[in-house]
């Protein structure tokens, strides 16, 4: 009988690509995928651990298993991702599940397939965290993917910034770049196999190549993959502002592929709290950086990563949050209650906020990003956007994708469009998402 897998993932698109490669490794060994847990064979847990709710519930989930592995002991019950490469989170994950069969850290990917051989050669217990490896791994694209038209594909791994309240430094190692031709050609086969977007992944894009002696730049490696002359999208994620300089501007500016989207963190505005964040610039100086990005692309859009309560921050610094957000112009972002993670400088810090202090600045931050996003929406309405089709909602009964700008638009099509470019003339532009109708084309349309 056919045996199957169900993979749970948390966090970054980064732990979602690395699911996709999980699912190639289980794919190789046999397995197809299930649409529940109670149908597999093999159910993996793919983990995160930037705050601690992240953490919360792939603890709540993984508990919660205990009795469906009571009822099928050959149940093969795997956890990996940021969570347990932590320190001592292995073992305390062996302790509060101890029907757990197999335990690997983020370097250890790429042998799930041999712990799954070790679990069924009557290993007992396969727990496996190794501290960085040399080499990356990563010599083919061993991922199942399932997102088409849409494709991850990573350039760099690990972190080198240690800024102040991050895990990430620790348990994903030091930064190493893939080689540029083993990038190109990835990307190249997944144009070649009909892809049309492409998103490049690194925890700082910018310092691409920094461990290769500096002979090849981010910048050098957008221009080599917008070579291809076919229409195709490319997205990066993510840009750290300390490094984000004039000549990545250029190259957005002088290649259509790469979308005119930045994503920026830039995570408070008060200069005092940038640096005890160690962040390496100041909010003026993070400003300048997108003074310079609209004067060379100025239909460009802007959005970003922001905390609030991290240690000792005032309602002052607060405040200079809410007013770098107002003229950043971010037309979304991503925002966050600070959460100490154990082991970073922050988390001892003193001055830790209260809870109702964070609760309360998270709220009308929220509000604020969200009427600049509501403002945006409205500047749509009665214009055309170019939205690649990606999926169909069946409750809706509509199609939809993202513009350029990260935006979803949904309409209704009688043929499928999935994979396509579809010109949108915006009908209704509430909240975040966008309604309209399919443009023919050459048709006249005043443009987003
Ligand atoms: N490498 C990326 C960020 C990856 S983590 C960068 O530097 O831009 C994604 C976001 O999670 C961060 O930008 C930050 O806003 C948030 N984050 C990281 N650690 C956090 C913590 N301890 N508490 C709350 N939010 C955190
Ligand atoms: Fe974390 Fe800073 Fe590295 Fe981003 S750059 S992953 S926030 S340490
Ligand atoms: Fe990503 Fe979470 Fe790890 S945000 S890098 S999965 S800690």
């Amino acid at each position: 009988m056919a045996k199957h897998y169900f993979i749970v993932t948390y966090g970054c698109q980064m732990n979602v690509h690395e699911s996709e490669k999980i699912a190639g490794i289980l794919r190789a060994k046999g397995y197809s995928s299930c649409d529940a847990q109670e149908e597999a064979d093999i159910i993996v847990f793919n983990t995160c651990c930037i705050r601690e709710n992240a953490e919360n519930h792939a603890y709540g989930n993984i508990g919660a298993l205990k009795k469906l592995k009571r009822a099928r002991r050959d149940l093969i019950i795997a956890v990996g991702g940021c969570m347990t490469q932590q320190a001592g989170a292995a073992e305390k994950l062996r302790k509060k599940f101890p029907f757990v069969d197999i335990i690997f850290g983020t370097h250890n990917l790429e042998e799930l397939g041999k712990f799954i051989d070790e679990k069924a050669g009557g290993r007992k217990k396969v727990v496996e965290i190794s501290d960085e490896r040399d080499d990356l791994g990563d010599d083919e694209d061993i991922s199942y993917r399932t997102s088409y038209p849409n494709a991850w594909v990573n350039i760099m791994y690990g972190c080198n910034n240690f800024c102040s309240y991050c895990i990430v430094p620790y348990v994903r190692g030091r930064e190493r770049s893939r080689r540029p031709e083993k990038i190109i050609a990835e990307v190249n086969s997944l144009l070649d196999a009909g892809y049309k977007e492409i998103t490049l992944l690194g925890q700082n894009v910018n310092s691409y190549g920094n461990d290769m002696g500096k002979a090849f730049t981010f910048p050098a490696l957008l221009s080599d993959i917008c070579k291809r002359k076919e229409k195709f999208r490319l997205r990066f994620m993510t840009s750290n502002p300390k490094d984000f300089g004039e000549e990545l501007v250029r190259t957005i500016a002088e290649n259509e592929q790469v979308c005119n989207l930045v994503h920026l963190p830039v995570q408070a505005g008060s200069d005092r709290i940038l640096r005890l964040m160690n962040r390496k610039y100041t909010a003026g100086e993070y400003l300048k950086k997108v003074e310079l990005l609209k004067k060379h692309v100025p239909d460009c859009q802007l959005t970003s990563d922001i905390m609030v309560g991290f240690p000792t921050e005032t309602e002052e610094d607060f405040q200079a949050t809410l007013r770098l957000v107002k003229e950043a112009g971010f037309s979304t972002a991503f925002t966050f209650v600070y959460s100490p993670r154990s082991g970073t400088k922050a988390a001892a810090m003193e001055g830790q906020i209260p809870e109702e202090v964070k609760k309360d600045r998270i709220m009308r931050l929220v509000e604020l990003v969200n009427s600049q996003t509501r403002e945006i929406s409205k500047g749509y309405l009665g214009k055309t956007t170019e939205i690649l089709c990606e999926d169909y909602d069946k409750k809706k009964g509509l199609y939809l994708g993202r513009d350029e700008y990260g935006r979803m638009g949904y309409f209704k099509s009688e043929s499928n469009l999935i994979g396509q470019f579809v010109n949108l003339k915006i009908t209704d532009a509430s909240g975040v998402s966008l309604y309209g109708e399919v443009q023919k084309p050459n048709t006249k349309e005043e443009r987003i």
